[in-house]
């Protein structure tokens, strides 16, 4: 239906902020890790920024290309769950506009602050790091102050608690504003304290927070409603909404404790709780992707369970799946995507389990981070914009779907250098013939590897994100 200057309709697509968060991971959060997993693999001088990077590094994956996404496919998503029309327009252009700016600020000045050691530039440059929080704290609470108002307008779903993704929502507000305060806050004392980097203990506990209030709640709901559809998997047959009951109330204590434990003195006291609840958040995580049923296909597909009688089409779709290929093999992305995130629960889990029991442990976190951020979350980015994304701006279908199957082989390759060298036990690679060399060289590489996987991401969604339809491939 064509738009009018007086109906309101629900919003087109933000095709905008997904362009925007491709391009901010190709030129800068990729681009700053490969910089460092190069310098470490291959042992040349880390260089006075290496913490800075690390932590600009860190905050532009964060926002620029896993929270843009985010914000783009909620802002099309929500609405239309909630059956409320909305003119974003402007304030998406206002969004953008926010979070680009501070990006920008962070990626060139958080960078360059550990080089300057004169009081007037280092205080000039920190101020410039502090404001890249204030805009990416702007940019945030326009966000929320949308989803909010379509939040409210959700019709109440209790008719249907297989389908009821509220509270989902409802973790990810809540880590939203808790991650874009608390970098506001870091910001203003590394400003005030002549700190070069922000207090690395609090900016982990924030990232950690990102992960498990924002992107797997998130990844949770959508995935409730619109991988089934696409993996032809089961119906929802099970109660969504007590388990994202147990879910907060489970995050929530964890971080209750995590906090408690950070703030307080002898908060070493707090440990066997804090490892229990957090053995449980991995079992939890474990358990949502067996209901998915997306890894091991055990159950009756939701088409199946449908009362009206097949009818035969012209063209087969493929084997089960309901497209015709046009959208390449995307399910090689969302597949890896989940295995990544139970390998990483499951280490995680050992890593509460050894630190509860007392056995020494040489895991990783930063191994099992990545674990969840490149092969976890980045597959499952670029295989739901794969896969969902021609048909909310109109283009139907990809230009080059065979790139696809080319993606998925790179981000892993990428996902299993950057993570296996961080948690492959010392005696494994004591007792193979060049273990360390060998393995350095892979972390080296990894994020030469990210970088090409992206670009070559940004290269099969560019005529997608133009909006145009697409002409169907010559082979299919
Ligand atoms: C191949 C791609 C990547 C490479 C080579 C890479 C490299 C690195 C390196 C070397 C570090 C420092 C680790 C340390 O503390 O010793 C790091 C930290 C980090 N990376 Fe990545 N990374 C990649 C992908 C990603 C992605 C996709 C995300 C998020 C979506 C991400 C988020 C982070 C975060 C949050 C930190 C911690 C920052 C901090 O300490 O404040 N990385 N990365």
């Amino acid at each position: 239906m064509p738009y009018s200057d007086n109906i309101i309709q629900y919003p087109r697509f933000p095709s905008n902020l997904i362009h925007i968060a491709i391009l901010i991971a190709g030129l800068a959060g990729f681009t700053l890790g490969a910089h460092v997993a190069f310098l470490v693999g291959f042992d040349y001088s880390l260089g006075k920024g290496y913490f800075a990077y690390i932590q600009s590094h860190g905050h532009i994956q964060l926002i620029g290309w896993v929270g843009l996404f985010i914000m783009g496919v909620s802002l099309y998503f929500m609405p239309r769950l909630a059956h409320f029309k909305i003119d974003l327009t402007r304030r998406v252009k206002y969004l953008s506009f926010y979070i680009t700016f501070g990006i920008i600020l962070k990626y060139i000045f958080h960078s360059a602050l550990p080089y300057y050691t004169d009081a007037y530039w280092a205080s000039t440059i920190s101020s410039m790091t502090l404001l890249s929080a204030l805009s990416i704290l702007i940019g945030i609470g326009i966000y929320l102050s949308i989803i909010l108002r379509i939040a409210i307008a959700m019709k109440n779903q209790k008719n249907n608690p297989n389908r009821d993704i509220r509270i989902f929502f409802l973790l990810m507000i809540f880590g939203w504003v808790l991650y874009g305060v608390s970098q506001f806050i870091l910001s203003v004392i590394l400003y005030t304290n002549n700190q070069t980097i922000l207090l690395p203990n609090w900016n982990l506990f924030m990232v950690e927070i990102f992960i498990y209030l924002i992107i797997l709640p998130i990844s949770f709901g959508i995935g409730l409603r619109a991988i089934p559809l696409f993996m032809r998997l089961p119906s929802i047959q099970w109660n969504a909404l007590y388990f994202s009951k147990i879910y907060f109330g489970t995050l929530v204590s964890y971080f209750g404790i995590k906090l408690i434990y950070q703030i307080i003195d002898d908060g070493y006291k707090l440990l066997p709780y804090l490892n229990t609840v957090g053995l449980l958040k991995n079992i939890l995580i474990i358990w949502f992707v067996y209901q998915l049923d997306i890894l091991l296909k055990l159950r009756v597909p939701w088409t199946d369970t449908q009362k009206n009688k097949w009818i035969p089409h012209k063209k087969e779709s493929r084997k089960e799946y309901p497209d015709y290929g046009e959208f390449g093999r995307f399910e090689w992305l969302l597949k890896s995507a989940f295995s990544w995130l139970v390998f990483a629960s499951l280490l995680d889990g050992y890593l509460y389990f050894a630190l509860l029991m007392d056995i020494p442990t040489e895991l990783s976190k930063d191994g099992i981070r990545h674990a969840i951020l490149l092969g976890f979350t980045t597959p499952l980015i670029m295989g739901m914009a794969l896969r969902m994304i021609p048909g909310m701006t109109g283009a139907l279908r990809l230009k080059h779907p065979y790139l696809v199957s080319w993606i998925a082989i790179l981000v892993n390759i990428a996902a299993f250098t950057r993570v296996f060298p961080m948690i492959l036990p010392s005696f494994i690679l004591e007792n193979t013939p060049k273990g360390y060399e060998n393995i350095m060289f892979l972390f080296g590489i990894s994020g030469i590897v990210g970088v090409l996987a992206i670009w070559l991401f940004y290269f099969a969604m560019r005529p997608v994100l133009k909006g145009n339809r697409l002409p169907l491939p010559k082979s299919l």
